[in-house]
């Protein structure tokens, strides 16, 4: 890409550095976006040409206008304006029709204007109101500098309760979070109940997603619950899965009431099991569960003897997907 310098004799700073000077004011801002059509009064408030400037003056006072627009159609024809009403009256001529009196040469503003083009039209020619047309030449609205500055007022407004709304929706997240700190899941697991399998597992996977934790560690925390679950299920006589979840780890407990693991070693080894015919037509028994808890776990204490049942308890350290603790 070529570069050109221009060297000029004198130069002008387009912005000369007062402090403050470069923040733009919200209402500038406004002024910039919102357009002719945000602010302007419609439908407008019409007469024809063959109406008297007597049934005009009425329908100014009626409305507080002090200006009207003359139609034919949704066409712009002319303005009788209230300066044309004092000399009606000073002349003797309101009872005239407003055809024969009114400005022709109408100054107007299209709708899609912005509200900063429209002061500087109000600045430049002084008047009171401008009727607004849309694109296709139609008179859809009449605006003042009062519409104006209504318009930015509850722009402003309306502005201001969005911010207001924002910063409590912010700190209302911040609470839920601080509260959500610790979730804690538990649930009974029933012996021989098949269907279940996996229902803790799936809620405790739900919040570590939802807590944007890295999918590798969620689907080692899935596998330690799934597999100390169905233990249970397949195992045991019964007993309970508790899934606490912290912003740093994720700890499952699997507590039942027994027989107990005769052998824990051997029960750690891969593919010993004691599952009978029906846990194993349905899928388990390979005696590959506690291999894979211990594998997938980062701390892994089990305690089991015949009187109270087994206890296991499984520590996964959580970190956030893309690297972050
Ligand atoms: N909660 C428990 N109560 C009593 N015995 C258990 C319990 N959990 C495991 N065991 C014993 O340990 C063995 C090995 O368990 P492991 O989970 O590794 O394999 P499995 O459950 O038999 O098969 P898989 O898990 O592959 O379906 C089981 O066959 C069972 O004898
Ligand atoms: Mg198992």
């Amino acid at each position: 890409m070529g570069v050109s310098t221009v060297t000029a004799r004198t130069s002008v700073p387009v912005w000369d550095e007062q402090p403050g000077r470069r923040s733009v004011p919200l209402a500038q801002v406004l002024v910039y976006e919102l357009r002719v059509r945000d602010a302007m009064s419609k439908p407008p408030v019409t007469a024809a040409p063959q109406d008297s400037l007597r049934s005009i003056q009425h329908l100014m006072k009626a409305h507080k206008f002090s200006g009207v627009p003359i139609v034919e159609g949704d066409r712009l024809v002319g303005l009788v304006s209230i300066e044309d009403i004092i000399n009606a009256l000073d002349r003797g001529h309101i009872n005239e029709p407003a055809e024969r009196h009114m400005t022709r040469n109408v100054v107007t503003l299209r709708d899609h204007y912005s509200l900063l083009r429209a002061v500087a039209e109000f600045e430049r020619h002084g008047f009171g109101r401008f009727p607004v047309l849309d694109a296709g030449d139609r008179l859809v609205g009449m605006i003042t500098r009062g519409d104006i500055t209504t318009c930015l007022m509850h722009h402003l407004e309306k502005r201001a309760e969005e911010a207001i709304a924002h910063e409590a929706a912010l700190v209302a997240a911040r609470v839920a979070d601080e509260k959500a700190e610790r979730v804690v899941i538990r649930a009974p697991v029933r012996t021989g109940d098949y269907d279940s399998a996996g229902k803790v597992s799936q809620r405790m996977r739900q919040v570590l997603r939802e807590r944007g934790i890295d999918p590798e560690v969620r689907r080692r925390a899935a596998v330690v619950a799934y597999e100390a679950e169905t233990n249970i299920i397949i195992h045991s006589l019964g007993g309970e899965i508790v899934v606490t979840i912290d912003p740093d780890k994720v700890v499952i407990e699997a507590n039942d009431v027994g027989p107990g693991i005769e052998n824990i070693e051997l029960a750690m080894q891969e593919g010993w099991s004691t599952a009978g015919r029906l846990p194993r037509e349905l899928g388990f028994g390979a005696g590959m569960g506690l291999p894979n808890i211990k594998r997938c776990s980062d701390r892994l204490e089990i305690q089991s003897d015949s009187e109270h049942g087994t206890r296991l308890r499984a520590e996964i350290f959580l970190k956030r997907a893309g690297g972050a603790e």
